[in-house]
């Protein structure tokens, strides 16, 4: 039976492409995405999703307690007996309810390499820092704000002329490809949690 992929996200939506894009081409075997929830209306990534013909949820969290709506978004993801939830572009901080409904079933890709630059406008951290290189980290979701084992990083160089978006392309274009990576680890089982170290079986 294909595992079951819910995608959860907020804004434009390249990242549930991208996953989107290796379902199809068989980059992520066995697999499908079920459902896209969105919590902001007028996602472009809800457009995407529709446009690929996969079913899609828009459920408003605004005003709504952090538990509150997270139940709302569990029942959906129940409802579509989802096997690994995948973040994507997603802008809310989950509910420990949440977490521990879906333990290790829950990946989130953040375009820094963490713990550097977690939060908002990484790329920009990053410039401002000074580093000289930078990418992007594929992890577990725990309650705590881009933390959580890591399982897949990518490093892109930071140029002399670089400016934001410049350096949110080169990431984006490796946060595209690690997700995929990453999604298709977890979903075919081949790694172990040790601590804080997600590490590869065969
Ligand atoms: C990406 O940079 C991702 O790493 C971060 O939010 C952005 C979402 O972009 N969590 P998109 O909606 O997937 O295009």
């Amino acid at each position: 039976m294909k595992k079951r992929i819910g995608v959860l996200l907020s804004g434009r939506g390249s990242n549930f492409e991208a996953l989107a894009e290796s379902v199809a081409a068989g980059r992520i075997p066995n697999a499908e995405i079920s459902i896209v929830i969105s919590n902001r209306e007028g996602a472009p990534g809800i457009e995407r999703a529709e446009s690929r013909g996969i079913g899609t949820r828009v459920i408003p969290s605004k005003g709504l307690e952090r538990e509150t709506y997270d139940r709302q978004v569990a029942a959906v993801l129940e409802e579509h007996k989802i096997d690994l939830i995948c973040l994507a572009g997603y802008m809310r901080l989950l509910s420990p309810y949440f977490v521990a409904k879906f333990p290790n079933r829950i990946l989130n890709i953040h375009p820094s390499l963490l713990p550097s630059f977690p939060g908002l406008e990484s790329q920009r951290q990053a410039l401002e820092y000074g580093v000289k290189v930078a990418g992007c980290t594929v992890h577990f979701v725990d309650e705590n704000l881009d933390a959580g084992p890591i399982i897949l990083q990518s490093v892109v160089p930071v140029k002399d002329d670089d400016t934001e978006e410049s350096l949110n392309a080169r990431i984006l274009k490796e946060e595209h490809r690690i997700y995929s990576e990453a999604v298709r680890i977890v979903l075919e089982g081949k790694y172990k949690i040790e601590g804080r170290r997600v590490l590869r079986t065969n």
